[in-house]
């Protein structure tokens, strides 16, 4: 049985239920938000659908101890109009660190033995807090990080060279945060070391950096909030845990170096993070990773 959760079902939360819902990807599914009609809602909206789907999703609601044997857990509670006002994902810490002090303990005490996928931000300071908290292993639980930042790396590349995004390869690494950074010596285009492409030779790669970086906001300004690609990355990431994939992707996992989560290649499968990845980064990548890593370890310290 292929049983998720998901706690906080704003946004990005019902869009992920609805991805693994009409995908066919859960065979079962818990809903928990603190708006118990909102979690009525989507559970009833997911349920009309299924009258249309070929497959079948049992989709409960509100009940901690039915997390008991989900897999995977996704965290994507708190209030996205506190950080897209702002243009700052920090500004959502108090309410999100509060968010874990309230769930972890439920959490725990429901018996969940899976893998927890946070996607609340600051997801790197969130991740380190609710790991913490819960005092599971730091496998079991990790954040969305640079995932997403890495694909929005992948479409400016691909516009720039009119090239698919799925011809891109590499990582954007650090915070899932305005320290974030494109690693460009990882980055290549149909094999080829980006830097090294004669078409290549005249770009900007800090503007291109930014474009990237400057995604979440593009898509904000618009609707108010992000969810298709976020959604899209943490449904990737649990099928990698389902399925035991062991793919290397971007997420936020623990570096014992800098004592924090931050936004490094990781292997992906059944147990979590199953290892991580060090890359050959030059001089001043290691600048970068070193302080967007100090960054986000200062902030946690400052949690009690
Ligand atoms: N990691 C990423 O790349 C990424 C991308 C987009 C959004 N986010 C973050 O994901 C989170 C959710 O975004 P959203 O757009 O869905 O936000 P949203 O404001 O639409 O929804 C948040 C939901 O969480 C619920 N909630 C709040 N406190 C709760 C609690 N204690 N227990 C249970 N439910 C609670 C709210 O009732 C609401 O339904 C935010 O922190 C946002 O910044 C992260």
């Amino acid at each position: 049985m292929r049983k998720f959760g998901i706690i906080g079902v704003g946004n990005v939360g019902r869009t992920v239920a609805y991805t693994l819902v009409t995908k066919g990807i859960a065979d079962s599914l818990v809903l928990i938000d603190k708006d118990r009609k909102r979690a009525r809602a989507e559970q009833v909206d997911l349920q009309d659908a299924q009258a249309r789907l070929s497959t079948t999703t049992q989709v409960s609601i509100q009940d901690y101890e039915d997390l008991k044997d989900v897999e995977v857990l996704y965290i994507s509670a708190g209030d996205v109009s506190i950080s897209t006002n702002g243009g700052n994902r920090f500004d959502e810490f108090k309410l999100t660190s509060a968010v874990v002090k309230e769930i972890a303990p439920k959490i725990v005490a429901s018996g969940f033995h899976g893998i927890i996928i946070d996607i609340m931000n600051p997801c790197d300071a969130v991740t380190s807090y609710l790991q913490k908290l819960t005092g599971f292993s730091k496998q079991r639980v990790f954040g969305t990080g640079t995932f997403l930042d890495t694909a929005r790396m992948q479409r400016v590349v691909g516009e720039k060279l009119n090239i698919n995004s799925r011809s891109v390869e590499g990582y954007v690494l650090g915070e899932h945060g305005n320290t974030q950074f494109v690693a460009w010596s990882s980055v290549r285009v149909q094999g080829k070391a980006i830097k090294e492409l004669p078409e290549a030779k005249d770009f900007d790669f800090d503007a291109l950096a930014d474009a990237a970086k400057q995604g979440a906001w593009e898509v904000a300004s618009g609707k108010g909030f992000t969810s298709d690609a976020i959604a899209t990355c943490a449904v990737s990431l649990g099928q990698a845990v389902l399925s035991d994939a062991r793919i290397v992707c971007p997420v936020s996992g623990y570096s014992s170096l800098y004592d924090t989560y931050v936004g490094i290649p990781a292997i992906v499968g059944k147990n979590g993070i199953e290892s991580t990845v060090t890359l050959p980064l030059d001089t001043a990548e290691q600048a970068k990773f070193a302080h967007s890593a100090q960054m986000i370890h200062d902030s946690v310290a400052k949690l009690d």
